[in-house]
């Protein structure tokens, strides 16, 4: 057997739009989320978050069966909107009492709570003064973050401030894949700048361990031609190092900030930000799925696999490149399967920020589950991603990378954003219509792999 060490986390994550639905309830404010999924043309089949897993109204039975698979630790987002509905102003006390009822109900059944503070959920009103490209959006995160504190600091250790700030910022503002759907590159800089301040500002007022939860992604030139190499540098530079720099060094890598010297991120910087930005917050969030493969040359064959929908492009500054195939085999999202790629990212952190405890907060795969008529779903093939990426962070401590835990993207099917309901990431299968959830064969053997602490030989995987 693989064995973890002992106190390693076995977790499973979601975020609050994804699961929740009541989108109306308990005093909860329209988020950007609400607005985008409500535009036509936006979100595959038209669907919404409104109704999304029921977990508002299911979150007791959720726990009851994250406890009877096994899993130990929950990362779940905490609605903005909900605590604020307008995104300023006083606690709306309903909101604060559902994420109380939760934790304590973690907390009963022995599985720790790990919330995140922004999972994308912008209420509305703030996208409305200008959103994250306006730097007041950071102050009112922070003033959001002491009204979590407060509510809930007693009885929670750890928090995630800001999830994928990568896709907020490019993905909301650049390409417009997601909420708030603008496509202006200018403003997805000044968005960058904001979002890390806002995680600065919020690890000053939260008490316990605080992390940002960043998608890292291996990177590749597609060949050693200078073209292909610089489109690698560029790549790495805005997806991985724009975020790590200055929440561990304290400063932007020279290089990306030349690079978005269009769009005026450096504009954005007052004295004392970069300060703020990497105060130390004792943690730090890995969201790992893939490798990206890059070229430069404008004859390359890429694919964007952000969206469904024709895209314009998330990489301000490297909007020539083209992603290409890497020859590996791919999941149901298109994305290429590299565990590999997450052991070498872990060992990298490692080595080249400040040895904080690292966390993978998300990895996982969507396939194409086929459900029997009783909802029972063999998916032999998450079980193998799920060993294989469970097996490189198994290495990558082997060789002293400090890592805490894993948390498995996701525990029951859900919302994938654009996508709609037409991507399963799940550990637990759900039936939309009757909100049924059968776990999987890959959650019943995660659950097995987290009671033992450790991965059974390989060709004994009990499915
Ligand atoms: C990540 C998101 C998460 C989920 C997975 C598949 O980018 O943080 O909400 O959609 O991808």
């Amino acid at each position: 057997m693989t064995s973890f060490p002992a106190g390693f986390a076995w977790g499973a994550a979601t975020s609050a739009y994804q699961i929740e639905g009541a989108a109306a309830e308990g005093g909860r404010g329209p988020s950007i989320w609400d607005t985008f999924s409500r535009t036509p043309g936006k979100i595959l089949g038209g669907d919404t978050g409104d109704i999304a897993v029921d977990h508002y109204h299911r979150f007791r039975d959720d726990i009851a069966l994250m406890r009877d698979l096994g899993i130990t630790a929950y990362r779940f987002s905490i609605a903005w909107p909900r605590i604020q509905p307008t995104g300023s102003g006083p606690v709306n006390e309903r909101g604060l009492d559902f994420y109380k009822d939760l934790v304590d109900a973690l907390l009963e059944a022995g599985i720790e709570p790990w919330p995140t503070l922004y999972h994308w959920d912008l209420p509305q009103p703030l996208e409305d003064a200008g959103g994250w490209p306006l730097r007041d959006t950071a102050s009112r995160f922070a003033e959001y973050a002491s009204l979590v504190a407060a509510g809930l600091g007693d009885r929670v250790p750890r928090w995630f401030t800001v999830n994928e700030p990568w896709c907020s910022a490019f993905l909301g503002y650049a390409s417009g894949d997601h909420a708030p759907g603008r496509r202006e590159p200018a403003a997805s800089a000044r968005a960058v700048h904001h979002l890390l301040l806002g995680h600065g500002m919020a690890a000053q007022v939260l008490p316990g361990q605080v992390g940002a939860a960043v998608n890292l992604y291996a990177v590749s030139a597609a060949s050693d031609e200078p073209e292909d190499v610089d489109a690698a540098r560029r790549i790495d530079g805005l997806q991985n190092r724009l975020f790590l720099d200055p929440l561990f060094h304290g400063r932007y890598p020279a290089d990306v900030l030349a690079d978005l010297e269009p769009y005026g991120l450096a504009e954005c910087v007052r004295p004392g930000d970069m300060e703020t930005i990497s105060t130390p917050a004792g943690m730090l969030g890995v969201n790992y799925y893939s490798r990206h493969t890059v070229s430069g040359r404008a004859d390359a064959e890429g694919f964007v696999a952000t969206s469904p929908f024709a895209t314009t492009s998330p990489w301000p500054g490297a909007e020539h490149v083209s992603f290409v195939s890497g020859g590996r085999p791919m999941t149901g999202m298109g994305w290429e399967i590299d565990p590999a790629g997450l052991q070498e990212m872990l060992t990298r952190v490692a080595a080249e920020y400040p040895a904080v405890p690292l966390y993978v907060t998300e990895n996982g795969a969507a396939f194409e589950d086929k459900a029997s008529a009783d909802g029972v779903v063999d998916d032999p093939e998450r079980v193998a991603y799920l060993d294989a990426h469970l097996r490189a962070c198994h290495a990558a401590i082997a060789s002293g990378v400090p890592l805490g835990g894993y948390f498995a993207w996701s525990l029951m099917d859900n919302f994938e954003w654009s996508w709609g309901y037409t991507k399963r990431f799940g550990l637990v299968h759900v039936d939309y219509p009757t909100q049924r959830r059968v776990p999987k064969s890959s959650g019943r053997w995660y659950g097995e792999a987290a009671r033992r602490g450790g991965l059974a030989d390989p060709g004994t995987i009990d499915r």
